[in-house]
């Protein structure tokens, strides 16, 4: 039995999705710059994609900047102020994806700028008043994601937003995770820039997009043939463009199926809770509805994902681009978890495919690793 409990690092492609993609590839051979019909009808099927992708988030068309993910689009957000700004400082909260913290190190090591992490409290929230200590006169940027990858908690953005516009700064979101778990209005979330993937909406890797306010002034991340509004140059990857399009209608049809997903999770977090060993992180915030990460005294993550996937089961230790390397969880240190169980840290992400006998079967793999920890522990008179 395959059990894939990993949807958080990525999700299965949408049969429509693979579709479309397909046919685009086959039958698709203009560049949507050329004038042309094939180049006509390439620029329909983009500006499609593109117009299916701002629905998504409730913006216009024209504020969707595609690009390779949202590594580059978080790359990009910090880019596309710092590039326009005077020097100065960015504020980013502690939790956030590589994909931000790295960039933000980047210009604070090479390029003048000053970084200052908000904190995050006990249950991983980034609240008003952290932000606050941490804004300076000198801020230029906050970024600030809407849903965590690792724990699943809930950022108030909106609120947080508010004390950024109070204080003439700009705001920059997250909304990897968040997007096709929950409703995302980019107006009502206060913010100028948003990032967006597609492989976590059941479309292709290799896709993402920027989402900007535009009465914000960005700078070009790529300059060459003036694409994407003139602000991210290269001949614009189609058929991934198309299927990002697809997820992305889909995902906003099938919102409803998430609490499906949230009644397996709390379910399985219930189960969990019941044996003394287990720490569920975050247990109290508000959360993603797919996502439930913890630890069991005594074992090692990465030992209990090797475990787990010996079983069958695929899950994650920390966030994936953190998993391999044994370093404890930025993020769970953060929230102020000590470092010996954060090492433990285990991460569970449902998906549309995971059913009842997934969650069974995970737990009664994990009842049996606690059973012999715990004849373990009796045998060595722990
Ligand atoms: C919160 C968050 N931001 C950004 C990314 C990076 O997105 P991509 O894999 O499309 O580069 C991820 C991927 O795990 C993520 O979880």
């Amino acid at each position: 039995m395959r059990v894939y409990l990993d949807h958080n690092a990525g999700t299965p492609l949408d049969p429509k999705v693979l579709a479309a993609m397909s046919e685009t590839l086959a039958d698709m051979p203009g560049n949507p710059s050329s004038s042309h019909q094939f180049g006509r009808a390439a620029r329909a099927r983009l500006e499609q994609a593109r117009a299916q992708v701002a629905a998504l988030v409730k913006v216009q068309p024209r504020q969707v900047v595609f690009t390779s993910g949202g590594t580059e689009a978080n790359n990009f957000a910090l880019h596309a102020v710092s590039a326009q700004r005077p020097l100065g400082r960015l504020a980013v909260s502690a939790i956030e994806h590589p994909s931000v913290l790295e960039p933000a190190r980047a210009l604070a090591q090479a390029a003048g700028w000053s970084l200052d992490l908000i904190a995050a409290d006990g249950e991983g929230r980034v609240s008003a008043q952290a932000l606050q200590a941490a804004l300076r006169p000198e801020t230029r940027l906050v970024s600030v994601m809407l849903a965590n990858n690792e724990t699943g908690v809930l950022q108030p953005v909106a609120e947080l937003a508010e004390r950024a516009r109070a204080a003439g700064v700009a705001m920059h979101t997250d909304a990897v995770q968040a997007a096709g778990k929950l409703e995302v209005d980019f107006e009502a979330c206060g913010v100028q820039l948003m990032t967006l993937s597609a492989h976590k909406i059941y479309g292709p890797k290799g896709a993402g997009a920027l989402i900007f306010d535009k009465s914000l002034e960005i700078a070009p991340l790529l300059h060459g043939g003036g694409q994407e509004h003139g602000l991210r140059a290269g001949t614009e990857n189609i058929a991934a463009i198309v299927g990002f399009g697809v997820a992305a209608e889909l995902a906003a049809e099938r919102l409803g199926e998430q609490a499906r997903l949230q009644r397996l999770r709390d379910q399985l977090q219930a189960q969990l809770q019941r044996h003394r060993q287990v720490t569920v992180f975050a247990a109290n915030a508000p959360r993603l509805p797919n996502t439930l990460q913890f630890a069991v005294a005594g074992l090692d993550g990465e030992t209990l994902l090797m475990q787990l996937d010996k079983a069958g089961i695929a899950v994650s230790s920390g966030s994936a681009c953190a998993s391999g390397s044994s370093e404890p969880s930025h993020v769970l240190l953060a929230m102020g978890v000590d470092a010996e169980l954060a090492r433990g840290a285990v991460r569970v992400s449902l998906g549309r495919d995971s059913t009842q006998a997934d969650i069974d079967r995970l737990l009664a793999v994990l009842a049996e690793k606690i059973e012999w920890l715990n004849q373990a522990a009796q045998v060595a008179g722990w």
